[in-house]
């Protein structure tokens, strides 16, 4: 399994026959200019939430993927349905079994509205079961208790993409004191360094989960990981 980081919290895992983009953002991000959006191909895009660091550039990829299926709650889903694009509802606490595999959407302590201001539901993260492997991307999310739930409901997982930068989510530390509740020791860190109220020292982070006996991995934009 491949994943190729955009910056911020947009990522694309390649399963082997699947191709999933997580929260596209790239067009509004500095630190992510050399990225060309129009060359990225998908079979997914699942959106976590409404804020435009997560959809912004939503349509512009789904014109460049026309049989791109979105992956969001019901509020999202319908609003770029409207726009024309093709989906699949859901909401949290629900899963559904896509040609790829199984979907779980897991609560997220965050907010949520899109960048128009059409309300955008409550946000959320994904439990993902495809290509051999599981795996959770949080989202934007506060440090929460619900977290315990996903060893409870869903097989162990192998890695989870968290959120780092604090200020706006969880910072390293929390990601940290997640990785408890969740049961995984693989993170991919997420949403930091993007602009100012989120900039880290990388080099602290990953010492923190190292001397936990964890692995924070930073992949570069652009960057891609086997997993
Ligand atoms: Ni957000
Ligand atoms: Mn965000």
């Amino acid at each position: 399994m491949k994943l190729t980081y955009f910056g911020q919290s947009c990522l694309l895992i390649d399963t082997g026959d699947t191709k999933l983009l997580f929260d596209p953002f790239i067009s509004g991000n500095p630190i992510a200019d050399h990225i060309d959006i129009d060359a990225i191909r998908t079979d997914y895009i699942l959106l976590t939430h409404g804020h435009g660091d997560h959809v912004l550039d939503t349509e512009r990829i789904a014109a460049h993927n026309p049989d791109a299926v979105l992956i969001s709650n019901f509020e999202i889903v319908s609003h770029y349905e409207k726009k024309g694009l093709k989906g699949h509802p859901m909401n949290l606490g629900g899963w559904w079994n896509f040609d790829f595999g199984k979907v779980r959407m897991v609560n997220a302590i965050h907010s949520s509205v899109l960048p128009d201001g059409t309300y955008a539901g409550n946000p959320g993260g994904f439990v993902i079961e495809a290509g051999g492997k599981v795996f959770y991307i949080a989202g934007d999310t506060a440090l929460t208790k619900d977290m315990e739930l996903i060893p409870i409901l869903c097989p162990p997982l192998d890695f989870a993409v968290l959120p780092i930068g604090g200020n706006f989510t969880m910072d390293y530390h929390d990601a940290n004191l997640a990785c408890e509740m969740i049961q995984c020791h693989k993170v991919i860190g997420c949403h930091y360094d993007t602009f100012g109220y989120i900039k880290i020292d990388k080099t602290k982070a990953i010492d923190i989960f190292y001397s936990h006996k964890r692995e924070l991995l930073l992949p570069a934009i652009g960057e891609t990981i086997e997993l």
